[in-house]
């Protein structure tokens, strides 16, 4: 299983050292990605913890104030980046179309994208997959076959993320279903309100390849009892 830490815009300097530390102590047999903070990147070191980002510029090195580019993140050895995360489309007015340069990028650098898709507001589920169905043939049409395979998608309803509570799984195995059947050599994660209580039901998918966690990621003590929960 992959299980992709989000911190969002958390932790200043000082939390970022302790965080580290705490982190450096967890062993699991699954591959954990932490997405820190961009500012926070140049001072990652664990081993036992592979490296994201959370954003990434969809031009190349150049003119663009307050962007990072993906050749940058590769020479810090950043091996994943999340993109069209709800909050980047609704707060950055990210497009698919800005978000389908974005994964281009990426893969150029070979840094794997994640790529997040869900509905905004809870609909029936005919309309959920249709939503999403749209968001992945106009992000992904400009890539090959070949460079398709290599993104992760991440569903993330946008109505539950913050909210600490899920779909019911029926639901959440529906949805996953029909991604899977357009894109079956894809790993999918799911994201959105997983607590170290409700993966006790969202083990029992068939379909996922992990989980991306935001809340959750910056509480360590929750997140040792997650993944005892994901063990046992
Ligand atoms: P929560 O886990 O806090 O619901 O956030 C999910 C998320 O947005 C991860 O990208």
């Amino acid at each position: 299983m992959i299980i992709v830490l989000n911190n969002k815009s958390n932790l200043t300097r000082e939390e970022f050292i302790e965080y580290q530390s705490e982190l450096s102590k967890i062993k699991s047999k699954h591959n954990i990605v932490l997405c820190p903070s961009i500012i926070h990147i140049a001072n990652f070191y664990l081993e036992n913890i592979h490296l994201g980002s959370q954003n990434v510029s969809k031009d190349k090195n150049g003119s663009h104030t307050g962007e990072v580019s993906s050749l940058q993140l590769k020479s810090f050895d950043v091996e994943y980046c999340l993109v069209g995360h709800s909050e980047r489309r609704e707060e950055f007015n990210e497009t698919n179309l800005v978000i389908s340069k974005k994964i281009k990028g990426l893969l150029e650098e070979k840094v794997i994208p994640i790529l997040c898709i869900g509905e905004y507001t809870k609909e029936d589920l005919d309309t959920t997959v249709k939503v999403l169905k749209k968001q992945i043939s106009t992000t992904l049409k400009e890539l090959t076959e070949e460079e398709k395979k290599k993104v992760i998608i991440a569903y993330e309803p946008r109505w539950a993320i913050g909210k600490g509570k899920t779909s019911q799984i029926k639901e959440i195995d529906h949805t996953l279903k029909s991604i899977k059947e357009i894109l079956p050599n894809n790993l999918l994660l799911y994201g959105g309100g997983i607590t170290e209580y409700n993966i006790k039901d969202l083990k029992k998918s068939s379909f996922l390849d992990g989980y991306l966690l935001g809340g959750l990621s910056l509480d360590i003590n929750k997140f040792k009892k997650f993944l005892q929960e994901l063990e046992k």
